[in-house]
């Protein structure tokens, strides 16, 4: 029987790159291609261990480029789609939204003619919870799938602009599709733009951690790995035109996360430097993960476990971060304060 062929679309970033991994590891019996721009967040360094397996392959290509993708799949024919690649980060989305529309939305569609086209098994979405907008901060109110689409910022808007395109094509095509939303993740090769990895890779270089406001913002923190597991349940189990919400019921401040790395790792909270609030700065984030967990999915870390592994995975992985965060992003960060 032909292997079945699974492309993961945004397989050199964080997310992505940790499925790519966890797929190719686990279903031997699966083919695995990583479709990748390879923009300043992604990089093929960190697929060194699997870039020699027999069911791993890469294929470089801009997901907005309609020729090559619908070339693509047709030569293909891939079985399933894990559609993971986008612009990802809040802040960037501020200051140049066009990109966000063109990959996230555009690209998107794009991937959907080009699934549409040769008739996929299942098309999984990767969305986010930042596409139901803000919770205040009482803690018995969490996002559901039934909670409206209220994007705050022009990265959500663009992934909720994304959704509705997804959702429409199984509305109008029967494509079978999920779409999922999940919390914030972290874990192994987040890059270090985002508030884990930049806090760890500050703090070990003794530099000052911009905390925007007063750090009362909350995050509803999930280990990537258990994201992973989430989509590949989704796509073997999903139930087609479903939404499902990721997340492990991990809510801390931005001032707990950034003082409990500072801890952990020993040096002074005087590191801390609080700087001017993020422009539309959503509150809180909170997921309530119950129709997922009736599919059968449980995460496996909790904060405190989850945290303290990635610090030792950033202490023992020093020389990709510090690659990863040379050059462009550099010059990126540098243009911020
Ligand atoms: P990331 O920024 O680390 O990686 C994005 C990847 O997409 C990179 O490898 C990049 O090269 C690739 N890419 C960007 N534009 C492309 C294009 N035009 N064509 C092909 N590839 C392109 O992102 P991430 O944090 O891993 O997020 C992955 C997905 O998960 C995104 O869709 C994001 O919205 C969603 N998500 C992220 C989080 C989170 O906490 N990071 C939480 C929920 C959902
Ligand atoms: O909720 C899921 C989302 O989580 C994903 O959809 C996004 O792709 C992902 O980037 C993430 O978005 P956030 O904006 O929540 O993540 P970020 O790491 O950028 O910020 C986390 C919180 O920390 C947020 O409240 C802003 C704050 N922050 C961030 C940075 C980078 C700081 O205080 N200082 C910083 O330097």
């Amino acid at each position: 029987m032909a292997k079945k062929k699974i492309v993961v679309t945004g397989g050199a970033g964080f997310i992505g790159g940790n499925f790519v991994q966890y797929m190719v590891n686990k279903y031997p019996e699966y083919d695995i291609y990583n479709l990748d721009l390879l923009t300043y967040a992604g990089d093929l360094a960190k697929h060194k261990d699997i870039e020699n397996k027999e069911n791993y392959h890469f294929v470089k290509a801009d997901i907005a480029d309609r020729e090559a993708i619908m070339a693509l799949f047709k030569k293909e024919k891939f079985d399933y789609v894990a559609h993971f690649a986008a612009e990802s980060h809040v802040d960037r989305s501020i200051t140049d939204p066009g990109i966000f529309v063109q990959t996230n939305v555009l690209g998107t569609q794009v991937l959907l003619d080009a699934a549409k086209q040769i008739g996929v098994t299942k098309f999984v979405h990767v969305s986010t919870d930042e596409v139901y907008g803000e919770l205040d901060f009482d803690p018995t109110t969490f996002f559901t799938e039934e909670t409206p689409l209220q994007p705050n910022s022009p990265y959500s808007a663009s992934k909720a602009s994304s959704d509705l395109l997804v959702r429409a094509y199984h509305e109008t095509f029967h494509l079978p599709i999920n779409i999922t939303r999940c919390s914030n993740n972290y874990g192994p090769f987040h890059f270090p733009e985002k508030l884990i990895p930049l806090t760890i890779s500050r703090v070990l270089n003794d530099e000052k951690v911009p905390v925007y406001g007063d750090g009362k913002n909350i995050r509803d923190w999930l280990h990537v790995i258990d994201h992973c597991a989430a989509i590949d349940l989704v796509l073997h189990e999903g139930v087609n035109g479903e939404v499902y919400n990721v997340g492990g019921h991990n809510e801390r401040t931005n001032l707990e996360v950034v003082k409990t790395i500072i801890n952990t790792l020993g040096k002074s909270e005087d590191l801390i430097e609080f700087v001017a609030d993020r422009l539309g700065h959503d509150k809180r984030y909170a997921i309530d993960p119950t129709k997922l967990e009736q599919l059968g999915w449980k995460p496996t870390y909790n904060f405190e476990s989850g945290i303290a592994q990635t610090i030792d995975w950033y202490l023992e992985n020093k020389c990709w971060w510090e690659q990863v965060i040379s050059g462009e992003y550099k010059k990126y960060f540098d243009q911020q304060y």
